[in-house]
């Protein structure tokens, strides 16, 4: 505290309030000339020590503590369902504390596991908000997992560990292993109509930056404005961070009455082939989506009961240096070679889905002018999915993927698509921020150094690093799926095994299954993708070192089936785990899919091992990861299997 009084020259305690269990306590003070807060854990220890709380418009502060204001309190606590996600019910538990004055509220609502605030500014008139400073005072000592904001390739890099001071700009979430020990991850909720909160470092400790609009202001605001709920989830193990549903809970309810049309799914794609050479997007001699080809995937996918397959690179303008095309880009025009009537029709004969592609090349002003037009030409041919990318440093205007020029461009295709039935995964996006609860036709983002990135960028760690990073941020398109480790130009860095274990570890609602159909064909591991949910009724986080492993347990929300994933680094490891989960009094068979004695991610990362066994409530399971490796588990008790096991 010693360095705080130094900043802070005046300070009045305003009013402390607990959390609903009396786990956190929230101080509320005047300090200086703004208002500050102060987290504390019940035994009084500090967690985030005295920070300021101030927003300015071009000249001034706008939430003061010089006017006239009233501190009200109240509580909340419901409990509400999701249509998918990690777990089928979420309780929204908070004690709340609201800052009114005249101009402003500054809202607060802690929860037993995290607070959340926001500013709400009462004014008559659109704003320019040119900076927020909210700060983070995480004591000095502690250390940080970060990737780099307001670079080129957006969220697409390994996470780093680092001390406070040496972070650059860190986008959030920002997961801190606290000096006092114990873990923070600070992030948002609910980002609309501004830019995201990115953070850098100060003497005192952290804070927020928001990514810029050109002329450097954060955002050109809205009459009435709300910002984004500043997050702060607390707990004493790592693992625990992905348990708060904090993100969610501060999200509005969904807008989407009908929800019955948005359904997960799992996706093959004629894309990985583009990445290992074997085809183009581009016209030519070894073009990739063509009717022939896609025809052929189809039946494959059926085959192997995938139901969705993603085409990329099926419309005009992919020749030339695509990622420049952005301007030219058309989706409504296919290739001579790919005929969208009778593949769309064969699909639906099949009981396939088509995941439609759109590459914007982040030419948004393009694309918006070709929007709603592009996603009713797809709803034409009954394509209920699109995948869309923002490849591009910059979006064709000179903004940020995440300021408040890109935020509002994904905003308006999320709903443009619910509107006409579209579920999204987007890649290149704007990190989540939990607004899938009030739009869930927004499945999933890539946002991720993803397996795009295979063959040599990406290091065995980094999936051990996305649990507590990375999926704190909501759902994840990953890529998973990869069976042909090392035989194409991508040398992969993980055993087969540890790929299966994405499917647990990695949450996603529309998961892909990457890899060629040629390589999973007669495949035995293949049975553990065909019948991994997509829909969890609840998510056990067992054990984990963020950088090391970690290991998950999930409920099917359509069975009584447990899955098991664990993913280790690129040392081997052993773990133990109880299945103190399971019902008891009941037997389960679990198919245990793991590496094998000489699984090697680079020596020997195709081989692997099936195990059967009978197991129950007090048994517990011990398992072997190899460097870079994993496994994944199914648990179905005996006689309830409705599920293809492999022969
Ligand atoms: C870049 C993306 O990272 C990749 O996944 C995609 O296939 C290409 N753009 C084409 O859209
Ligand atoms: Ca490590």
């Amino acid at each position: 505290m010693g360095t705080h009084l130094k900043h802070i020259h005046q300070s009045k305690s305003l009013r402390e309030i607990f959390s609903p269990s009396q786990k956190l306590v929230l101080e509320i003070s005047e300090c200086d000339t703004t208002f500050c807060y102060r987290l504390k854990d019940i035994e009084g220890q500090v967690i985030i020590a005295t920070s300021h709380l101030s927003l300015y418009d071009t000249e001034k502060n706008l939430v003061p503590v010089d006017v006239a204001y009233e501190i009200a309190e109240s509580s909340f606590d419901e409990t509400w369902e999701q249509p998918w996600g990690e777990q089928r019910y979420v309780r929204n538990n908070y004690s709340e504390l609201s800052i009114q004055a005249k101009g402003f509220t500054i809202r607060f609502r802690l929860f037993d596991e995290s607070l959340g605030f926001r500013y709400e500014l009462h004014t008559q008139e659109e704003l320019t908000i040119h900076r927020e400073d909210t700060e983070f005072n995480v004591s000095a000592g502690s250390f940080a997992w970060w990737i780099p904001a307001l670079g080129q390739n957006h969220y697409e890099h390994q996470y780093i560990r680092t001390s406070l001071p040496e972070i650059d700009t860190a986008h959030t979430p920002l997961t801190i292993e606290r000096a006092e020990g114990g873990y923070i991850a600070i992030h948002e909720a609910a980002l609309y109509e501004y830019g995201a909160m990115n953070i850098v470092p100060t003497e005192q400790g952290l804070v927020s930056r928001i990514t810029p609009l050109q002329d450097g202001n954060a955002a050109k605001v809205p009459a009435g404005f709300n910002t984004p709920w500043r997050t702060i989830i607390v707990s004493e193990t790592a693992v625990g961070l992905g348990l708060s549903k904090v993100m969610l809970n501060l999200n509005e309810p969904s807008k989407i009455p009908d929800d019955s049309w948005i359904q997960p799914a799992k996706f093959m794609g004629i894309w990985w082939a583009m990445f290992i050479g074997y085809y183009t997007w581009s016209s030519g001699p070894n073009h990739g989506a063509t009717t022939a080809n896609a025809i052929r995937y189809i039946n494959e996918a059926k085959k192997l009961g995938i139901s969705g397959l993603l085409i990329e690179g099926w419309n005009e303008t992919w020749d030339g240096d695509w990622t420049k095309n952005g301007e030219k880009m058309n989706h409504m025009q296919p290739y001579p070679d790919f005929d969208i009537h009778t593949i769309t029709s064969y699909a639906k004969a099949q009981g396939i889905d088509i995941v439609g592609h759109h590459e914007t090349s982040g030419n948004i002003s393009h694309y918006e002018y070709e929007l709603p037009e592009a996603y009713d030409y797809y709803r034409l041919f009954d394509v209920r999915y699109i995948k869309t990318g923002y490849v591009a440093p910059r979006m064709n205007t000179g903004d940020f993927h995440s300021s408040q020029v890109g935020v509002r461009h994904y905003q308006k295709t999320v709903q443009l698509a619910a509107e006409r039935k579209i579920m999204l995964d987007i890649h290149e996006p704007v990190k989540g921020t939990g607004i899938e609860r009030t739009w869930p036709n927004l499945m999933t983002r890539e946002g991720v150094m993803g397996q795009e990135y295979e063959g040599g960028a990406i290091q065995p760690e980094h999936t051990t690093v996305l649990p507590f990073t990375r999926l704190l941020a909501g759902p994840l398109d990953y890529t998973p799926g990869l069976f042909n480790l090392s035989g194409t130009n991508r040398k992969v860095s993980t055993t087969l095994s540890k790929q299966l274990a994405f499917y647990v570890t990695m949450y996603s609602p529309l998961q892909m299954v990457a890899d060629l159909p040629e390589h999973y064909d007669g495949h035995p591991a293949f049975a553990f993708i065909a019948a991994v949910p997509l829909n969890w009724d609840v998510t056990i986080p067992i054990d984990g070192v963020i950088g090391d492993y970690f290991v998950t347990a999930r409920k099917d929300r359509q069975s009584d089936a447990w899955y098991v994933g664990g993913v280790s680094d690129e040392q081997s490891r052993t773990v133990t785990f109880q299945l103190d989960f399971l019902e008891e009094h009941k037997t389960y068979d679990a198919v245990i899919y793991k590496d094998a004695a000489d699984s090697h991610w680079q020596a020997k990362p195709e081989a692997y091992e099936i195990e059967r066994r009978k197991v129950s409530h007090h048994d517990s399971l011990t398992i072997r990861m190899a460097e870079s490796g994993g496994f994944a588990v199914q648990i179905v008790p005996v006689g309830e299997n409705a599920y293809p096991y492999p022969d």
